[in-house]
């Protein structure tokens, strides 16, 4: 059984991601996607709300589940007994962090591989906080989000009123 994990703090999970997870899903028996507490980051949507939130967003994926963790990924990996993890890569940018992340990851556990998968172009500058930002000054963000973030951004910020 290979599982994979699909790390981030999905604050909120966007079409991006989405993209990400269904082809990583379409390369092992099991995907989990691991939802980062990631307080230092002062997000948005509770851990709760955002693992919730990616649960509805992924209903459709067969071999998809979804786990809050807190911790190292690399001990949430062996906890798991998962061997892989996935990540996204976007524009360059991305890339002088991703490794830092993939090399410290390989030393804290060398037997956990990381795989990348490239964004494709419409998807290229997405990212959680542009979504937030537009959603936060009423710019339609339909086409970036799954239905139930779409609706969970309105709510969000009307009570945050
Ligand atoms: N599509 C759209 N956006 C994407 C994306 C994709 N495919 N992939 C990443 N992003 C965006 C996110 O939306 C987010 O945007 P924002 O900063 O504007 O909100 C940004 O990229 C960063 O994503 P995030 O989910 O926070 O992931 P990260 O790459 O910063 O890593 C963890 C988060 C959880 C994987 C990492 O912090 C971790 O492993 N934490 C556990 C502690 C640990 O082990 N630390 C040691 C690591 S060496």
């Amino acid at each position: 059984m290979k599982r994979a994990l699909t790390p981030g703090t999905f604050d909120p999970i966007t079409s991006g991601h989405l993209d990400v997870i269904a082809r990583a899903s379409q390369l092992v028996d099991e995907v989990v996607i691991a939802v980062a507490d990631s307080q230092k980051k002062g997000p948005l949507f509770t851990l709760e709300e955002r693992v919730e939130l990616v649960r509805q967003a992924t209903a459709h994926l067969s071999n998809v589940r979804v786990e809050p963790f807190k911790g190292l990924l690399v001990d949430f990996a062996k906890e798991l007994d998962a061997t892989v993890v996935v990540k996204g890569l976007r524009a360059i940018t991305d890339f002088e962090y991703e490794f830092q992340m993939t090399a410290m990851n390989y030393q804290l556990s060398p037997q956990l591989e990381t795989l990348f998968i490239m964004s494709p172009p419409q998807y290229m500058y997405l990212s959680s906080s542009i979504v937030r930002e537009i959603s936060k000054m009423g710019g339609d963000i339909q086409q970036f989000v799954p239905p139930c973030v779409y609706e969970a951004l309105k709510r969000k910020y009307a009570n945050l009123q």
